[in-house]
């Protein structure tokens, strides 16, 4: 079965892409993590995808004069591997409209609030701070307003009278591995549907 050649962009610890490259190491799974990049070159994720066997790579943004820059080099890592989807996991550099306009209807981000409630940091803290009764996980399109494209799935888990920032995050975690894996196989299964249909 032909896969999506996907790649996973990182900054940090690396778990939603290894419980993406986990799921895509199933047959039935529509797409493939082809390639990993991190733009920090010690993320901790760097050293999980070469555990798991999936060619990775840093593009340190620091390298570059700027953004526009940073992005061109990006672009050119991907189309080189000839991938067909992006996820952002965890990539924490806000991506200019040129990048975003390129990539699409295929580019995706995991954020850990109920979108569109808490764009941007620090959501546990604030849906602790505003007296929300659940909080959550969005996988969505990337568009140029910061948190705000299309959403594909959201899982709401309840907030405890003792959580802390930490906690939330802690216990909303696998929920955002989950959500994630099931995002991807959704996209990545309308794309394949898409191209059968074209040809
Ligand atoms: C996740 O909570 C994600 O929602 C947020 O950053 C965290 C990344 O975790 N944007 P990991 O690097 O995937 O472990």
């Amino acid at each position: 079965m032909r896969k999506i050649r996907t790649a996973v962009l990182i900054s940090g610890r690396g778990s939603n892409m290894a419980a993406l490259a986990q799921a895509a190491k199933s047959d039935s799974y529509p797409a493939d993590i082809a390639l990993v990049i991190s733009n920090i070159p010690d993320a901790l994720g760097l050293d999980k995808a070469k555990e798991l066997g999936v060619p990775a790579k840093t593009i340190d943004h620091k390298q570059f004069s700027d953004r526009r820059a940073f992005e061109t080099a990006l672009d050119a890592a991907l189309t080189e591997s000839d991938i067909e989807l992006v996820c952002c996991a965890g990539f924490m550099r806000i991506l200019t409209p040129w990048f975003v306009n390129r990539w699409k209807n295929r580019l995706l981000n995991i954020h850990p609030s109920l979108l569109p409630k808490y764009k941007g940091l620090n959501t546990h803290q604030r849906a602790i701070d505003a007296g929300d009764k659940e909080h959550g996980c969005t996988v969505h399109y990337v568009t140029a307003e910061l948190d705000g494209g299309a959403t594909i799935l959201q899982h709401a888990l309840d907030i405890e009278g003792t959580d802390t920032a930490d906690s939330l995050a802690q216990r909303l975690l696998p929920h955002e591995q989950d959500l994630y894996v099931e995002a991807l196989k959704k996209v990545a299964s309308e794309m394949l549907s898409v191209s059968r249909c074209g040809k």
